[in-house]
């Protein structure tokens, strides 16, 4: 039994008589738990109504590129960034040709410039089609773009003649893009990883604390099994649940987390620390509710301690990632915290008021002693998989990304 639980598939259908072959597609994608959208090519919905896609994915179906109410609902921007995975299946010859040229001229070309999750491509088209140069040297430019392909298969066609050009059975396409995610890229592993907030308690009813979602941290986890590692999530108070196979430790305040930290640390070689600790805690926490009987309040504060240094700092410290989240300068700060901490990697972005905290989208730059590297906006489950695959190949060949 195949899982895709919680991703999100972007399903392009274009312009072959395999078409018929999406529906079922679509419904093996979301037994396996996936969210499907589809997004159909003018030749795709010459073969399978819109209708069709709509009633199985449970969700509308996009197909044109300058359609003002399709637009406003999900543009192709949100659409590209929405997807974990786009596979285009069937992908007709035409279609290919268009993603090799880079085109933008329809709605699923352009989705697939705007994006920076994964595609892959089902092919199918006749045989001669196939074994074309103009085809062979399309497929030969999608490769060295990363575009997976999954088939086609020999056999019978449509069109009566045999031979290679056949799209894979939907099982067979179902099972191929639950394998992408499991990369395998840290298996042997051992992460250990904080996220969220914390809460430093003022008086029994009353915290401090401040307004990370918990995600960005979440999305690694999930990442980080998925490419094989065993982890050990510490968190903070969030609404998540936890990802599957992932232990996670629950904690409210920043000195319980340093205590989690330290106990489980000495068994993981990897620590990435997500978490948005608290770097004070009140002095005294008051035994009652504090009464509002004074105008002004003063609360003493003292510094919490400072997991990632702390980490960073032991003798056999395993390899560490921190996050640099800064409101204006942010090479200049994360390069500081990179060094003034002594950790392998710093992995900053920009907060405020409307970016980063409590979103689903994030934009990071990751830098490292000698390095650095810039993820363009995506979402926070498609940044925690290119995280995962950084720190494995930073983990392995240290000092270079
Ligand atoms: O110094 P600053 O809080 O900006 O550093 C952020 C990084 O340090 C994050 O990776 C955060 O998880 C970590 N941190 C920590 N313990 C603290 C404060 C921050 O582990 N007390």
């Amino acid at each position: 039994m195949i899982s895709l639980n919680n991703k999100h598939i972007l399903l392009g259908v274009s312009g072959s008589i395999a078409a018929y072959k999406s529906a079922e597609l679509v419904r093996q994608l979301k037994n396996a738990g996936a969210s499907v959208r589809v997004v159909l090519t003018s030749g795709g919905a010459e073969f399978v109504t819109p209708l069709t896609f709509q009633a199985l994915s449970g969700n509308p179906v996009s197909s044109e590129l300058l359609d003002t109410a399709a637009e406003a609902a999900m543009s192709h921007i949100e659409l590209a960034r929405w997807a974990d995975v786009i596979l285009i299946a069937p992908a007709s010859a035409n279609f290919i040709a268009r993603l090799a040229q880079g085109r933008a001229d329809d709605l699923l070309s352009a989705i697939c410039l705007a994006t920076n999750a994964t595609i892959a491509i089902a092919p199918a088209m006749n045989q001669q089609m196939w074994v074309n140069a103009a085809t062979r040297e399309n497929l030969q430019q999608l490769r060295q773009r990363d575009i997976l392909q999954f088939g086609p298969g020999e056999g019978d066609q449509a069109c009566g003649e045999v031979g290679p050009g056949r799209m894979l059975e939907a099982n067979q396409l179902a099972r191929l893009t639950a394998d992408i995610f499991e990369t395998g890229s840290l298996s042997g592993h051992t992460v250990l990883l904080t996220a969220g907030p914390t809460q430093e308690s003022i008086d029994p009813v009353r915290y401090l604390s401040n307004r990370s979602s918990g995600k960005m941290g979440y999305a690694i986890a999930q990442a980080a099994i998925e490419a094989g590692a065993k982890v050990t999530l510490i968190s903070g108070p969030t609404a998540l649940a936890a990802p599957p196979r992932v232990e996670r430790i629950n904690v409210r305040s920043a000195q319980q987390m340093f205590d989690a930290v330290m106990q489980h640390v000495t068994n993981s070689d990897i620590f990435i620390s997500t978490a948005a600790v608290a770097d004070y805690r009140p002095v005294n926490i008051a035994g009652q509710k504090i009464k509002k009987t004074e105008d002004t309040l003063i609360l003493e504060l003292q510094r919490n301690p400072d997991i990632l240094a702390r980490v960073a700092a032991l003798e056999n410290a395993p390899f560490t990632v921190g996050f640099a989240a800064e409101t204006e300068s942010l090479e200049q700060h994360a390069r500081e915290k990179l060094e003034s901490k002594g950790v392998d990697m710093i992995i900053a972005n920009l907060v405020g008021e409307d970016i980063a905290f409590e979103r689903d989208e994030n934009t990071l730059l990751i830098l490292a002693a000698d390095n650095k590297q810039q993820l363009a906006t995506a979402s926070k489950r498609v940044l925690g998989r290119q995280l995962t695959d950084i720190i494995a190949k930073q983990k392995n060949t240290p000092r270079s990304i």
